[in-house]
């Protein structure tokens, strides 16, 4: 079953324990945390902390936490975020010239590893550490900010992807993540995603946050079978 992953980044974060709490209890399986530095991106978010806040309301509800680091040098900060509770981490191939490292260190500090890739970065830098990572994560936006549009060509993006695991038999999961929404998420799944993140989708817009996760639910429903 196709999971999805709120990202905690359009919800309020004033009432950010209710926001989550209740996008838990309309489903969502695991909550996105978006952490930005300000270098490898333009924006800058949050830390550890945040983790720790959610922390006892993911152990609570199974919900896990996926954390997303947009950061450099991720590697200083890895023992700090599984600390603080994270139960997957992603870097960025861009920010690890030591990938293979960094991946097994977060999994020996007993996180599930996942590695991400900008847009216009091919999925050749995915060939070697494949085997190795829990899941690859696919940006359908330019990373640092919620609310963009998905980039058309990702969908043939993922495709190749879900190619490229199935060949080695790979269990990974194909997250996506940037510009998803009830309009789109067929086609995502249908290309072979098996997870889906939503910021504006699940915290934006004028609908409740239960009503926007059940639309992402129906259109996901709607999917043909996936390809693998
Ligand atoms: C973008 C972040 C995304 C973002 C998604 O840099 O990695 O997780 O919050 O937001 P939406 O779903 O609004 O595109
Ligand atoms: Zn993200």
């Amino acid at each position: 079953m196709v999971k999805l992953a709120p990202s905690i980044l359009a919800a309020n974060f004033a009432h950010l324990e209710d926001h989550v709490r209740e996008a838990i209890s309309a489903g969502a399986d695991w909550i996105h945390i978006d952490v930005m530095d300000g270098h490898f991106v333009p924006n800058i978010t949050i830390g550890p902390l945040i983790v720790e806040a959610l922390r006892p309301l993911s152990r609570e509800t199974g919900a896990l936490l996926d954390v997303h680091l947009m950061i450099e040098k991720p590697e200083r900060y890895i023992a700090d975020f599984v600390k603080a509770g994270a139960d997957i981490l992603t870097v960025h191939v861009e920010t690890c010239p030591h990938l293979h490292r960094t991946i097994q260190n977060i999994k020996e500090l007993g996180a599930k590893a996942g590695v991400t890739l900008n847009p216009s970065t091919p999925l050749s830098t995915l060939d070697e550490i494949l085997p190795d990572i829990d899941l690859a994560l696919i940006m359908s936006v330019n990373p640092g900010f919620g609310g963009q549009k998905y980039i058309p060509s990702s969908t043939a993006k993922i495709s190749r992807l879900r190619q490229m695991l199935d060949t080695i038999g790979s269990k990974a999961f194909l997250e996506v993540d940037g510009g998803v929404y009830a309009g789109n998420a067929a086609e995502i799944v249908h290309a072979g995603a098996d997870v889906l993140v939503a910021g504006s989708a699940v915290f934006g817009g004028t609908k409740s946050v239960a009503e926007n996760i059940q639309a992402l639910r129906m259109a996901i429903a709607s999917a043909s079978e996936p390809i693998h």
